[in-house]
């Protein structure tokens, strides 16, 4: 199902980012040289989101393909990838919603920090599908502040090989035990859009590269989700699931 969704979905993002890169090259055209400041400014806008548009399509593709071969079991293909890439990629989408439910984000990669072996596609829709929920978690009108803390950092060495710890953090509402114990069944969902798909794409991805994912109460209030990814040369030597 999931293969065929994307195959569908393929033909209108292809369309999609063929008409943002037709709608950029008519823009670079259309620029007069006596324009005024404001209007120049203005389009450059433009241009930006237009380039969005066509990189997020383009993305998307991507994220269909390694679905596809996710649900296939095929074409592992990890990659020796810089936590910072992986927080960067998504960032332009989280930020999008952040702005939108007035919530504030902050990342921190530990300095030195080795890159991580992962399926980098994958990785950033388990940083997407956490970062949302924990969003989500925070849009309730008694919800104030409301900080998104995103952290990577060395793991501590209980096993062999290095890893990296990831966390996401939120001050929402926090989860009631009644849903903790379902929170990674399939289609479980308290959202009336939810398709309650995310966190257990989630555990699959993680327990994939070998890594677990967990959550807990975090204090004063909220959550945080921690999850482990082999670091491709970690402080207490190479790690590999
Ligand atoms: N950070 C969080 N704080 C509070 N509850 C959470 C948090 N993350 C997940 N949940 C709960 O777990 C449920 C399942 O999450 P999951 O991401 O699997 O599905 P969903 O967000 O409902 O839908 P979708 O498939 O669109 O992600 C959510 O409906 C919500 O009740
Ligand atoms: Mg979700």
């Amino acid at each position: 199902m999931a293969s065929l969704l994307g195959h569908e979905l393929n033909q209108p993002l292809a369309a999609i980012s063929s008409y943002a890169n037709g709608s950029l090259n008519l823009l670079e055209r259309a620029i007069p040289a006596d324009l005024a400041a404001d209007a120049c400014d203005a389009l450059q806008d433009m241009r930006t989101a237009m380039r969005q548009i066509a990189h997020q399509a383009e993305r998307a593709g991507r994220v269909i393909k390694s679905v596809h071969n996710f649900v296939r079991r095929r074409s592992r293909a990890r990659e020796e990838t810089p936590v910072q890439q992986l927080l960067d990629a998504i960032l332009p989408l989280v930020s999008l919603q952040a702005r939108k439910l007035g919530v504030r984000v902050h990342t921190t990669v530990e300095p030195g920090l080795a890159p991580a072996l992962c399926e980098r596609t994958m990785v950033e829709q388990v940083l997407l599908n956490l970062a949302r929920n924990a969003m989500q978690a925070m849009d309730a009108p008694a919800v104030s502040p409301r900080v998104l803390d995103i952290r990577a950092y060395r793991a501590p060495c209980e096993q062999p090989g290095g890893w990296i710890e990831f966390s996401v953090t939120d001050l929402g509402s926090g989860i009631a035990p009644a849903v903790a114990e379902k929170l990674f069944t399939p289609f479980f969902s308290t959202r009336p859009e939810g398709m309650g798909l995310g966190l257990s794409m989630c555990r699959t991805v993680i327990e994939q590269h070998g890594g677990s994912l967990g959550f807990a109460a975090h204090a004063p209030r909220g959550t945080v989700f921690r999850f482990t990814l082999p670091a491709a040369q970690g402080p207490c030597g190479a790690g590999d699931a």
